[in-house]
């Protein structure tokens, strides 16, 4: 068990990048699962003895890793967008009281600068309707902090990862996204930039403290955060697990490029659209721009998963009476053939004995229920997991067939 103070540290880094709505009382932008607390995290964590090695082959915020790293583990994980795996590391890194105070020394330098203005702003990241997200006076404000911490923060990595997690904070709290949806939408117009009327710079000094109070306990275990396809997991680890922890997309398709564009373009990890389009059809689920357009020409993989139920599924969201049936279709049997490659990659990363854990919803399309749970359970058993089962954790909203699991196994 940890200390409540640690647990406190623990539960900052987890949520660097979540903000709390007063208005809505609900936790907006980059809670990825919505069921995948710190909370179910640590009950899993610490419900299993004689573990060193925990897996999260689906990364995310790094949730997985953390949580393994603070009580003492090694926490391993992967994910294929390469904004999320700086994240991960920049929020299970280690920081010395050195790295912290010259992190608060850049951050007045760099707030200097900007209230001075002796800096040249950066251009305004290419994302398209920018002027819905920001005002322009917040914009400004961005531009010369993206611009100032650059220069503050020159000499120093770590330095400049704390103070560009602070900035993600920053720029989701002055932007217009409102989290009163599932996903994210804008405030009206009249309620734009009413909120920061007064010191910007004030917020992300606040923001940076934040940070801060997160880093300045480590994590007693380690942690290792690394770019790579679950569906091709044995390229990325040849370490044995005791235990995998995960969240994996749903097969509703949320796109997680589509959820992170506006950290990712302020970062540099994204420059156009195109290349989104891109990194999403790369993503298991993702159906956003081109991803979209190039599921119309997909076809099976020679060794996908043959099963009656996810066959049925298919041919009845086929031949719903909508003129997206077919191309829906089509995304359910390539998200399960994408799964079906990435639990086919597990078992010879597993010690005996290992337990799995992955947290999934299911799904419905056109009134057709897609049972994620039991066919990753059906998958499981034809791999030769023993001891499965499909736990309900919560409904996911006001739809009440849709469901939430932790879907548990055993290898051999
Ligand atoms: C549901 S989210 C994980 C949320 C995570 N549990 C957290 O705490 O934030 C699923 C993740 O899978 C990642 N992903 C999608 N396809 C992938 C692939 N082929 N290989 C690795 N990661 C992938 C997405 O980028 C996304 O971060």
């Amino acid at each position: 068990m940890i200390s409540l103070p640690t647990r406190e540290r623990l539960r900052q880094r987890a949520e660097y990048t979540y903000k709390f709505n007063a208005e809505t009382g609900r936790h907006g932008w980059l809670r990825l699962t919505p069921a995948y607390s710190l909370k179910i995290v640590e009950e899993l964590v610490v419900g299993h003895a004689n573990v060193q090695r925990v897996l999260d082959p689906f990364c995310g915020t790094g949730t997985t890793a953390l949580c393994a790293g603070y009580h003492g583990l090694d926490g391993v994980t992967t994910d294929i967008n390469p904004f999320l795996i700086w994240l991960a590391q920049a929020k299970t890194a280690q920081y010395s009281p050195t790295i912290i105070e010259a992190t608060e020394d850049a951050c007045k330098h760099a707030l200097d600068l900007v209230a001075r203005r002796a800096i040249e702003p950066v251009p305004a990241p290419p994302i398209f309707n920018i002027e819905r997200w920001w005002c322009s006076e917040a914009l400004e404000f961005l531009r010369l902090l993206r611009a100032a911490i650059e220069q503050a923060a020159q000499d120093n990595a770590a330095v400049r990862n704390l103070l560009l997690v602070a900035f993600c904070r920053t720029l989701i709290e002055q932007s217009n996204a409102a989290f009163n949806h599932q996903s994210m939408s804008f405030k009206s117009e009249q309620q734009q930039c009413l909120l920061f009327p007064l010191d910007r710079g004030a917020s992300f000094n606040a923001d940076v403290r934040f940070v801060l109070g997160g880093a300045s306990e480590n994590p007693s275990g380690s942690a290792s955060v690394v770019l790579g396809d679950s569906r091709a997991l044995r390229k990325v680890f040849v370490r044995q697990f005791d235990l995998v922890i995960t969240s994996p997309p749903y097969a509703n398709r949320m796109s997680y490029i589509r959820e992170l564009r506006p950290y990712m373009y302020w970062l540099g990890f994204l420059d156009n659209g195109r290349d989104a389009g891109e990194l999403d059809w790369t993503a298991i689920g993702g159906t956003w721009g081109i991803a979209t357009s190039r599921l119309i020409d997909w076809q099976h993989s020679e060794r996908h998963f043959d099963n009656p139920h996810l066959n049925d599924a298919i041919r009845t969201i086929a031949h719903a009476d909508n003129k997206n049936g077919a191309l829906l279709a089509k995304y359910v049997a390539k998200y399960f053939d994408d799964m079906w490659a990435h639990f086919c990659e597990l078992p010879e990363l597993l010690a005996s004995g290992a337990k799995l854990h992955y947290i999934v919803g299911n799904s419905s399309f056109y009134g057709t229920i897609v049972s994620t749970e039991r066919l990753y359970a059906e998958m499981l058993s034809e791999l030769g997991f023993s001891h499965i089962e499909c736990r309900p954790i919560r409904k996911r909203n006001s739809k009440k067939e849709l469901i939430e699991f932790d879907v548990v196994a055993q290898w051999k």
